[in-house]
């Protein structure tokens, strides 16, 4: 099993059905309409948000968020991940009655719980969320340069790309570049090449999330390559949002080819039906992707990651003993 490491998944999107119905018996909400059957029910992306969206209001104190990220980790340490990096939202938070700073330091506090018991490493990135506006994107900017908490180390744009244009949100991801913050958008997952070519235009980021429509223009996946953009690709997500029909039509194995840096990630997982593992296993079984490809594409990953130089340093020291045991 090769040493993993994830760098696109929404905290909020990583709470499992059982965990979404605790939360609702203990603040009297009826989970049946988003959850049946032990399962989260959507049937498209506007219906996938509201879900979501539901399920982010359920977790609304400190120590919701801490067992949170806490659960998320030491599962993800369990499935051989080393490293993750994952979107934490202040939108929601304040919607839930809780300031950003509270919320943030309490996933922070789940970070070092999980850290301790599985030796995984983790840090945050602080995501606007695009259909919520222009100036909460900015807000999120500010409150990520401010908030002094070690373990933010990025600022992320999510949301529902169909709404807003990337040159609105140049400012915020100037804030967070003067600050040596890194950066990261989603792009191309629900509209075409043309977000993914807007994003690099506008806002500059080292990593694209999804990005994976790309592939409708050839050379715009020659400038990603070219560029040394890194993707956060999300098979398992895709497929199951109909961005591709199936993982034979999946894009990545042709991205990679074409010399762009891509990375494997569970982006919401269980509303998905997968996790990093089953990420991991989906290029092992669909791509035809070795073991050493696979560990190939977790060193891309921490290459690509906003992290400090010693703690990369000594996650690819990691990756580089796994290496050479096989
Ligand atoms: N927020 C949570 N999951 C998302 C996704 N897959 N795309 C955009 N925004 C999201
Ligand atoms: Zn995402």
């Amino acid at each position: 099993m090769p040493l993993k490491a994830e760098l696109h998944c929404h905290i909020e999107g990583a709470a499992s059905p059982e965990l979404v119905i605790r939360q609702a018996t203990k603040y009297g909400r009826d989970a049946s309409p988003f959850i049946r059957d032990g399962a989260f029910v959507w049937h498209d992306f506007t219906s996938f948000l509201a879900a979501y969206d539901f399920s982010a209001d359920l977790f609304r104190t400190e120590d919701d968020y801490a067992r949170l990220s806490e659960h998320y980790l030491t599962s993800l340490a369990r499935d051989g991940a080393v490293y993750s990096e994952f979107f934490i939202s202040p939108d929601h938070a304040l919607k839930a009655g809780l300031s950003p700073a509270a919320y943030a330091d309490a996933l922070g506090e789940g970070i070092v719980r999980a850290r301790a018991k599985t030796g995984i490493e983790a840090r945050m990135i602080v995501t606007g969320v695009r259909h919520v506006g222009i100036e909460a994107v900015e807000q999120a900017a500010r409150f990520a340069v401010k908030c002094g908490n070690p373990l933010v180390t990025g600022l992320g744009l999510a949301g529902d790309e169909r709404i807003g244009g990337f040159d609105d949100f140049v400012r915020a991801f100037e804030i967070a570049r003067e600050a040596g913050l890194g950066i990261t958008v989603h792009a191309g997952e629900l509209t075409g090449w043309q977000t993914v070519a807007a994003a690099l235009d506008h806002i500059r980021p080292s990593r694209i999330g999804h990005g994976v429509r790309a592939i409708e223009n050839p050379d715009l996946v020659k400038r990603i390559a070219d560029e040394g953009v890194v993707l956060e690709c999300c098979p398992g997500s895709n497929v199951a949002l109909a961005v591709f029909p199936s993982f034979a039509e999946h894009p990545f194995p042709a991205l990679m080819a074409a010399g762009c840096k891509v990375t494997l990630n569970s982006d919401d997982p269980p509303y998905f039906h997968t996790s990093l593992k089953r990420e991991y296993d989906i290029a092992s079984v669909h791509f035809g992707m070795s073991d050493k490809a696979l560990l190939g594409v977790t060193r891309t990953a921490i290459e690509a990651a906003f992290v400090d130089r010693k703690t990369k340093q000594a996650l690819l020291a990691k990756l580089g003993r796994a290496g050479q045991r096989r």
